[in-house]
């Protein structure tokens, strides 16, 4: 835990859970036998892909006020393809049949961008705590990118890399770096969008800083899902956070659903 708080700055991760999900993590990439029912499993379920049914009824709702659910239905295969691997519990959902609910969830996420980008082609992404890789595979069935960049704990990227190298349509164009590989970079340059869903967030203050001051402001869009606002913290870091970006950026925080905020951050001038 230690590891976890002090060397890579998980500082709001919860003691009792983030221990044991990156041992999966660890098992997960060891274990194939492991790894095919991994998306089930009840340890790295506290932290992701765990969700309950509610949590996909909750995306459906958002994606209906976005006016995206016949884009949603259009595009149901291709979406479900993401739960053809690791076993995750299925859950029967009214119009849409069988699908997870994180799923379902890394899809609302997209629908939550479009705002942000609007017909921008993003060529370069960059992904903050991208867990097994679900958004990035989803993002893959909507987008053209060239270079999608995924930072995460080391046993947490692995994990990605090997559930992603199920999907060859991706083989070449994804990017894995360990958050500890990366305090040697200097920066990430000329990112077209930055990520992160309920990942940054969880970090503390001074890998919050880094992240924003190394990636996030070399890019021209910044979407941010800030999950800590029930923590004593969580608002003022948020607030940090923002300010850091300085004059040449414009942003949004927008209270959803729920306690998540959404930021939208853009550079000034972009079309
Ligand atoms: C709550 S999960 C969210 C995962 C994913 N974005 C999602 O919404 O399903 C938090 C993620 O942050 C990752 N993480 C923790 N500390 C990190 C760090 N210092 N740098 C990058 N990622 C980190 C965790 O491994 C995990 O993948």
């Amino acid at each position: 835990m230690d590891l976890l708080k002090e060397k890579y700055g998980w500082g709001n991760a919860p003691d009792e859970t983030a221990g044991p999900y990156i041992l999966k993590c660890r098992k997960f990439v060891e274990n194939d036998e492991a790894f095919s029912n991994f998306r089930r499993d009840f340890d790295y379920g506290k932290i992701l892909s765990g969700d309950p049914k509610i949590v996909g009824d909750i995306a459906i709702d958002s994606i209906k006020k976005f006016n995206q659910f016949n884009f949603l239905l259009d595009n149901l295969d291709e979406i479900k393809r993401n739960d053809k691997v690791g076993n995750p519990y299925l859950y029967e959902y009214d119009q849409l049949g069988e699908i997870n609910p994180s799923t379902l969830k890394y899809f609302n996420t997209i629908v939550e961008i479009k705002p942000l980008i609007g017909d921008y082609v993003t060529k370069k992404i960059v992904e903050i705590g991208g867990g097994y890789g679900g958004l990035c595979r989803i993002f893959d069935a909507f987008y053209d990118f060239e270079e999608y960049i995924i930072i995460d704990l080391p046993d947490a990227i692995k994990l990605a890399e090997k559930y992603l190298n199920y999907f060859p349509k991706l083989n070449g164009k994804v990017k894995y770096i360990s958050c500890e590989e990366f305090s040697n970079y200097d920066s990430i340059e000329n990112v077209d969008l930055f990520i992160a869903d309920s990942s940054i967030a969880e970090c503390n203050l001074q890998t919050q800083n880094l992240y924003r001051d190394k990636i996030a402001k070399n890019s021209k869009h910044i979407y941010v899902a800030w999950n800590t606002h029930h923590l004593p913290n969580g608002n003022s870091e948020k607030l940090n956070f923002i300010d850091g970006f300085g004059d040449d950026f414009l942003y949004q925080d927008i209270l959803l659903d729920g306690s998540v905020h959404i930021i939208y951050i853009k550079k000034e001038n972009v079309n």
